[in-house]
């Protein structure tokens, strides 16, 4: 079975159900709050490990409480956490997010030991990045480790994966060169190429300035609209399946982490991205990011 390690972040989430999003200077009262394991990177692990595939991890957490129980739901998922470095004195990452009755969240990260992953520690993992096969990262920790980790992993032909999340539109040039497929959502593709999504002509435009720059093929989620792929010899558009959402936390996560997983399988682009949008449509009927991720049967079952 070929290997799939995830580099990126673990995040406690701090879940706060609201009927809606406070406006500015607006003060409402939460009708509920749970404590449930996240991260854009340990989600990705999780869902791949659930999924039923052999996933690995690097990454970082504190000395605390809400680090060993993040380790522990990575290993209840089947994950190799070999990679994942415990930080003296320092605090885990925290994540606190707004679910609205729509399902519709809002996210602030404070980053903690996730901004201490260096390439320094890469270098302590690097066998398991050798051993891998695929590899996805996202934006939660520095961006100049994911740009050395990626000129190693695509040096070394294998391929990489980018959710380029959260987005800022100052990355550099050289981040998106030889990336094998990044998933931006449409908020992002706005802030990475200054392209609105809402027209069909904005989602090809902006996906292809991510082109010129050096990536092979661009997903834009656009939620409950679905995805499209653009990369120079194809434009598909692929539908969401119609389900009612109830919290759309870790909808882009667990899209990529089936993404990877299918392509890893061996099936084509088009095949993964219908498992990714199976498996991201059962996440967003259920509530929290690591808790509402399906098990294969689940997934082939839906
Ligand atoms: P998040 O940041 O919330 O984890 P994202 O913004 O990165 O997610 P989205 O574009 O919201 O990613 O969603 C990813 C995929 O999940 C979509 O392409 C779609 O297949 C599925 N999806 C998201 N929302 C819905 C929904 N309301 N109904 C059905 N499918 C959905
Ligand atoms: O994509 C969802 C994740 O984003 C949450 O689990 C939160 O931790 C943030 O990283």
């Amino acid at each position: 079975m070929k290997k799939i390690t995830v580099i990126g972040s673990l995040n406690m989430d701090i879940v706060l159900a609201v009927s809606h999003m406070p406006e500015t200077g607006e003060t409402i009262l939460a009708e509920g709050i749970e404590l449930i394991p996240g991260g854009k990177g340990a989600n990705q692990a999780y869902a791949v490990g659930k999924l039923g595939g052999c996933a690995g991890m690097i990454g970082a957490v504190g000395s605390d409480s809400a680090g060993e129980e993040l380790v522990r739901s990575l290993e209840q998922a089947g994950v190799d956490t070999s990679g994942i470095e415990v930080l003296e004195g320092e605090s885990s990452g925290q994540a606190f997010i707004t679910v609205d009755e729509g399902g519709n969240n809002s996210i602030i990260v404070a980053a903690g030991a996730n901004g201490r992953v260096t390439k320094e520690m890469i270098l302590r993992h690097e066998d398991i990045i050798q051993e891998s096969d695929v590899v996805v990262m996202q934006m939660e920790i520095p961006a100049d480790t994911v740009m050395y980790v990626k000129d190693m992993v695509s040096a070394a032909g294998k391929q990489v994966i980018l959710d380029p999340a959260p987005a800022r539109p100052d990355y550099e040039e050289r981040l998106w060169k030889n990336v094998d497929y990044v998933k931006p959502n449409e908020t992002e593709l706005a802030v990475l190429t200054g392209c609105t999504a809402d027209t069909e002509e904005g989602i090809k435009k902006g996906a292809h300035i991510l082109l010129d720059k050096g990536v092979k093929n661009v997903i834009v989620s656009l939620g409950s609209k679905g995805c499209m792929v653009v990369s120079r010899e194809k434009e598909i558009f692929f539908p969401a399946n119609k389900v009612k959402a109830v919290d759309t936390t870790a909808a882009g996560d667990s899209f990529t982490a089936a993404f990877a997983l299918a392509l890893a399988e061996g099936k084509t682009c088009e095949e993964a991205v219908w498992f990714g949008q199976r498996v991201a449509s059962i996440v967003v009927t259920r509530k929290g990011a690591q808790t509402s991720i399906p098990s294969r049967e689940e997934a082939d079952y839906f």
